[in-house]
């Protein structure tokens, strides 16, 4: 099976801090790097990281060439990511010690993704496929509308979090994942319980406390803990666990199987520095078991 993303594509510029600045305060960075991102590049590195096929839809700008390039080199099909006028997306992102950041984005070519690319790749998607979107482009309710009428997963990482956003593409979701922050500020918005929600699987993630799964079809609640390490940059980390458990599930893996995988890749993730460029693989995920 596949696994349609549209999703970002950001080039990272990512700087090391001592602290994050406060409104209205200047402070001097002790490092800069450059890595690929995007919440949908990540979800796609790691996914086909995890041993998934993984087919990203998005859009780069006349300056983007090295970003397709890029994905392909990890082994993203990248056919339908256009080229286009607008400037490719990049995402300013402060790290500090404690590994908290603060992440500036700047849309781009992600939020002009041409309508017809989406309706040309899904045309290629067959019944059982993944569909995942987040909040980081264009066209992503008619997108989900398009996924849940071809008999696709649709899935929505909530990221960055706008409850609007949520809420027009709530009718064509078969699973949610997004943070305990934006669990309650939708819970709120909606004035409706999370566990009640139309969408039958739902992955609330809590950081250094682990996940919670919630399967509104059963009505059972599964807490699962988060591996203790010792966390550099949690950049990413929550877009490495989205494509793990996405790559798991499209390999038949029960739900509470692919969650624990993704638990184990987010752990590693929030131990490197950087973000597409060090999602880590099946092999260090094994390489912890031993
Ligand atoms: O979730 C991390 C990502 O958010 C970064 O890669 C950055 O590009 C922003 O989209």
């Amino acid at each position: 099976m596949t696994i349609w993303n549209l999703g970002s594509i950001n080039l990272d510029l990512i700087y090391g801090m001592d602290r994050l600045p406060g409104r209205g305060e200047t402070v001097a960075a002790t490092s800069k790097a450059e890595f690929l991102g995007g919440k949908g590049t990540n979800m796609s590195v790691a996914a086909a990281r995890a041993a998934a096929r993984v087919c990203h839809i998005g859009a780069v700008g006349p300056d983007g060439r090295w970003a397709k390039d890029r994905l392909l080199e990890y082994g993203v099909d990248t056919r339908h990511i256009a080229q286009i006028d607008s400037p490719t997306g990049h995402a300013i992102v402060a790290v500090e010690v404690a590994g908290e950041n603060q992440i500036i984005i700047f849309s781009g070519a992600n939020r002009a993704i041409p309508p017809e690319l989406v309706s040309n790749a899904l045309a290629e998607a067959q019944t059982g496929d993944i569909l995942i979107l987040q909040n980081e482009t264009n066209a992503q309710v008619e997108t989900a509308q398009m996924g849940k009428e071809l008999g696709l997963r649709v899935c929505y990482a909530a990221a960055p979090f706008d409850a609007d956003a949520v809420k027009a593409v709530l009718p064509f979701l078969d699973f949610l994942i997004l943070n305990a922050v934006e669990a309650q500020q939708l819970q709120t918005a909606l004035g409706t319980a999370i566990s009640d929600l139309p969408v039958r699987d739902i992955i609330v993630t809590k950081g250094a406390d682990g996940a919670e799964w919630i399967c509104t079809e059963t009505g059972s609640n599964q807490a699962f803990p988060a591996r203790k390490v010792q966390a550099v940059d949690t950049t990413g980390a929550g877009d490495t666990f989205t494509g793990y458990v996405l790559a798991g599930l499209d390999r038949g893996m029960p739900m509470a199987q692919a969650i624990s995988q993704a638990m184990l890749a987010a752990s590693i993730m929030v131990t490197r520095h950087g973000t597409a460029d060090v999602i880590p693989d099946l092999k260090d995920i094994q390489d912890l078991m031993l």
